[in-house]
């Protein structure tokens, strides 16, 4: 029998360095052995004696559980066997089993990697804090921010197979927002009018969750708006993005002002702006035709509730016929009478007949636009002239004939206004359906106008 012997020397140390460097493997120390194979012609034989024939097998984070033919402190003993085990939160890589080979090699390579779980998503409306970053076994905590509720689960883990437990929890916003109006209000209808104009500030939202998205519905006028007699409630309504609701109301309330309704005087009567009696409104006095007013002709309804002034009265108008000139005359009838001057050359004029019977069926539309009608019939000496039944002097006549250019020749006449400017002309006798018309649209005063229209039925 050939027996064939030989003798190798190895150095292990440098070859195991390089070759598992960052694998998981790591040698405990250093080995330079020596060790001999026989070869029998058919097999290997090799000394089983040698407890170091592979490199102590060392597992970072994990451990190995080993059977040696030769028992238990032969771990690294050619035709050993290891089962590697990863420590928690570590998942195997490569072979679960290794051998110790003739080759002085492990029969394969494995390693344990750490397991992690996936970083969790930023969180809407909260955080969560996590005991061991994503490793397994670290503790996510949720919490919501102020004004959410949280739903879902408050904790999750990271489980040894790399999943987060559980599933990722909401936070829902379960409060109201809190919403605050501006105060109630009393206001005074603004002066001749029974409205006035309420502004005021929108109302305060405080919602904790959503700041910005919430919305405010109004219930009633705006702010601006012009607001009648009475109470109005004013509402607002505020949701938020979960359509959680809050609500809140004020009143604007507005009163007139009022005094105390003025009575028309004897022989006159009173137009009134606006309602007629309150604050701001103003009234006018006016005396019927013949009568003349003595006092004030507007008085104001004052923020106090009282009217301003004295009320006048209507006097009969005394017209003195006995004065020098006819200035004295006419200075009577300034601003409050407008004339109708007739002149005729004689009592029997046809055109002067035919006048004084239609002023008298005029009689009472001429009162309403207080014009009041001098006759100056005939030529000195037999000249006659009166205002109603108030005869004028001969001197008076013609000097009322000068200043106004009124011919006696012939039947002619004019149209004064309270001023005492001629306004109107007439070569003929001038009906009603004429006269009206010219003074109501060229000589009434506006209030005169309004009145006019008020009492129009007056003389029917
Ligand atoms: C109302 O006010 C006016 C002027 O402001 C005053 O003259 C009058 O006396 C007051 N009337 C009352 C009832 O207070």
């Amino acid at each position: 029998m050939r027996r064939l012997f030989f003798l190798l020397t190895l150095s292990v140390r440098a070859a195991v360095a390089y070759r598992y460097e960052g694998s998981g493997y790591s040698y405990v120390e250093s080995h330079d052995v020596d060790y001999s194979v026989q070869y029998t012609g058919s097999s290997y034989y090799v000394d089983y004696k040698e407890p170091r024939w592979c490199y102590p097998l060392s597992i970072e984070n994990g451990d190995t559980e080993c059977h040696s033919p030769r028992g238990a402190n032969y771990r690294s003993t050619l035709g050993t066997r290891c089962r590697i085990l990863c420590d928690r939160g570590y998942r195997l890589l490569g072979r679960r089993h290794v051998e110790c080979t003739v080759t002085r090699y492990w029969s394969g390579m494995s390693r344990c990697k750490e397991v992690r779980c996936h970083s969790l998503p930023a969180f809407p409306y909260g955080s969560f804090v996590c005991s061991k970053g994503t490793r397994v076994d670290s503790e996510c905590e949720y919490i919501c921010e102020q004004g959410y509720q949280l739903e879902g689960d408050r904790t999750r883990v990271c489980q040894e197979n790399g999943q987060w437990s559980g599933s990722e929890p909401i936070c829902v916003d379960y409060e109201p927002p809190r919403i605050k109006c501006p105060g109630s209000r009393e206001k005074v209808a603004e002066p001749g009018q029974q409205t006035t104009r309420v502004y005021w500030d929108s109302p305060r939202i405080k919602d904790v969750a959503d700041k910005h998205s919430t919305k405010i519905v109004l219930r009633g006028p705006p702010s601006g708006s012009e607001f009648g007699k009475g109470e109005h409630i004013i509402r607002y309504v505020a949701y938020d993005r979960e359509r959680n609701k809050a609500s809140c109301k004020f009143t604007v309330t507005v009163h007139v002002r009022r005094c105390p309704v003025l009575k028309p005087p004897v022989h006159g009567y009173i137009t009134c702006t606006s309602a007629g009696n309150n604050y701001g409104a103003t009234c006018t006095y006016t005396c019927e035709g013949g009568y003349e007013r003595q006092g004030i002709s507007k008085r104001v309804c004052l923020f106090n509730r009282s009217w301003s002034g004295l009320a006048p009265s209507c006097v009969p108008i005394e017209i003195n016929v006995d004065v020098n000139s006819v200035a004295a005359l006419l200075d009577q009838f300034y601003e409050m009478q407008r004339l109708l001057i007739i002149s005729s050359p004689s009592a029997s004029d046809m055109y002067y007949n035919l006048q004084m019977n239609m002023l008298q069926e005029a009689a009472c539309g001429l009162e309403l636009r207080q014009t009041t009608v001098i006759e100056l019939v005939g030529n000195p000496p037999r000249a006659v002239g009166r205002i109603k039944e108030q005869q004028l002097s001969s001197e008076i006549i013609e000097q009322l004939r000068q200043v106004f250019y009124l011919s006696s020749m012939q039947f002619n006449a004019v149209l004064v206004d309270k001023y005492g400017a001629d306004r109107e002309r007439y070569i003929q006798p001038v009906a009603s359906s004429e006269l009206f018309p010219f003074i109501d649209i060229y000589l009434l005063q506006k209030e005169e106008k309004t009145i006019l229209q008020e009492r129009e039925n007056f003389c029917n």
